[in-house]
């Protein structure tokens, strides 16, 4: 696939200060100037997207929210809606993080912030996974109910404008990801899946559907590090990472964006 390998940066709700935060921001953009072939997002805590996007506005970092409302406004106290984050900077939203529905996101919300993300011309980054995995496969199930409720307000046209990412709650902040091998199995289902809707995306044979399953921009994340990001790449068939921990710290987030570099 052509476009540059994605990687997306999930701080989740770090660092503790802004002092940190900034320092943290500027080691990512001089390791992301140093690894041209990718494209790189920062999802900051929301409360200091706004001041790092001052900080820096460049060709180097693109930013995202981790979590934001569907509703443009209202009584929704704690929250920030979509349009607030793009206002401060945000052009991409991850939606159904495996932590945020363990904290009751449905896939009904999904849906809803998916479509509302689109509407503003912003980039939902949608995360799929089960919680655990047995033996019987039921995970393709999940994995196809959790696509078949974040597309279906999607029109066929805008498929691709939605990233995938299929990160099982099983390999968050563990010591290893999952093998490439079963990563290349979900990344065909994924597709398969998107190709079998049968309304919105249209009927299974029609080569419009299958021509966006093959265009859609599948990520994967859970543990990936400076050790694993290659062959996953490689053998995985994916496009690019979401990153919790190593882009946490900058010495691990410049060592795995030089590993994906000498892998493109
Ligand atoms: P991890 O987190 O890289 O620390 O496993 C990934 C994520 O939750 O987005």
């Amino acid at each position: 696939m052509a476009a540059k390998p994605l990687v997306i940066a999930n701080w989740k709700m770090n660092p503790s200060t802004w002092r940190d935060a900034k320092r943290l921001l500027d080691a990512t953009k001089k390791a992301a100037e140093r690894a041209p072939s990718q494209s790189v997002v920062v999802c900051p805590p929301s409360i200091y997207l706004r001041d790092l996007r001052a900080a820096y506005k460049g060709k180097w970092l693109a930013y995202g929210v981790q979590h934001a409302h569907f509703n443009p406004s209202g009584a929704h106290t704690g929250e920030t809606s979509l349009a607030q984050a793009k206002d401060s900077g945000a052009s991409y939203v991850i939606v159904g993080h495996a932590e945020r529905r363990e904290l009751g996101e449905s896939n009904d919300d999904t849906r809803k912030k998916v479509a509302a993300a689109l509407a503003l011309k912003m980039t939902p980054v949608l995360c799929v996974g089960e919680r655990e995995r047995a033996s019987g496969g039921e995970h393709f199930g999940i994995v196809k109910d959790q696509l078949r409720a974040a597309f279906s307000d999607v029109a066929p046209g805008q498929v691709t404008r939605v990233i995938v990412v299929y990160e099982p709650l099983w390999t968050i902040g563990k010591d290893a990801a999952m093998s490439p091998r079963d990563m290349h199995e979900m990344g065909i289902f994924i597709r398969k899946t998107i190709v079998d809707f049968p309304t919105r995306i249209g009927a299974p044979a029609d080569p419009k559907a299958r021509e966006a399953a093959m265009k859609l921009r599948i990520l994967y994340g859970g543990s990936v590090t400076d050790k694993n990001a290659a062959d996953m790449l490689r053998l995985g068939d994916v496009q690019g990472f979401l990153v919790g921990g190593a882009s946490q710290e900058a010495a691990r987030m410049a060592n795995l964006l030089q590993a994906i570099e000498n892998a493109t």
